[in-house]
């Protein structure tokens, strides 16, 4: 499939790629970017141009060296039950972090700082002190892979399979792309123009599925 093989390419130069997921699971678009690739103005395009939550996955690997629980069984409070949650059996978010060379860890240098030192720590789980280099509570999601796409099928397997198929670290941020004017999610159709007009590659999580399961 060339838009599998384009999204591949993408990512392996640090070029960001649109990836929907599924018209019956989420029937999200989000912008997906190889993590140690982003700058501070990636982060800009990510709030403005997308304006969903930054995010970044890890592999299930990576999150378990460093021991990166799933928030849900963590939160010793009622709100934690996920039973109801509409398009999958469970969510992925783990803690939210914030490197700890950054200030207040919102702002683009800080979550790029935080994002690319994510990455750079996916590289070298076994070199990494994750506790010593991240504080929790921060400002950029930790979101926590199935083992492999035929556990889960999320944006964050997807980026994950996405940076695995290139060579890459195994961290991808993703940022779901909503409709400026009415919030909603941004139609397949919006997004493909978008991507079209700033000439990224987009994705079908199916074809991701399909090459890369
Ligand atoms: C975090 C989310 C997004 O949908 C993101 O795409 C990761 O979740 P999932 O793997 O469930 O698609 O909820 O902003
Ligand atoms: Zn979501
Ligand atoms: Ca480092
Ligand atoms: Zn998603």
């Amino acid at each position: 499939d060339t838009s599998v093989d384009a999204a591949i390419d993408a990512f392996r130069d640090g070029q960001p790629v649109l990836v929907h997921d599924f018209a019956d699971r989420e029937g999200e678009v989000d912008l997906v970017y190889p993590a140690t690739a982003v700058t501070p103005a990636d982060v800009a395009r990510m709030r403005t141009d997308a304006g969903g939550l930054i995010c970044v996955a890890l592999s299930h690997e990576a999150a378990a060296a460093f021991d990166l629980p799933f928030l849900v069984e963590e939160l010793d409070h009622p709100a934690a039950d996920g039973g109801d949650l509409g398009y999958d059996s469970r969510s992925s978010f783990s803690l939210p972090v914030n490197h700890r060379d950054t200030y207040t860890g919102i702002t683009d240098d800080d979550r790029a700082r935080t994002i690319t030192e994510l990455g750079h720590a996916a590289a070298d789980p076994d070199g990494t002190d994750f506790a010593a280099e991240f504080r929790a509570p921060g400002h950029v999601h930790v979101l926590r892979a199935a083992p492999s796409l035929a556990h889960r099928t999320g944006h964050t397997e997807l980026g994950v399979a996405l940076a695995a198929a290139a060579d890459r670290e195994p961290a991808a941020v993703v940022c779901e792309m909503l409709d400026a004017e009415t919030g909603g999610a941004r139609s397949v159709a919006d997004a493909r123009a978008y991507a079209d007009r700033h000439d990224l590659a987009f994705v079908e999580g199916a074809a991701l599925v399909d090459e890369l399961a």
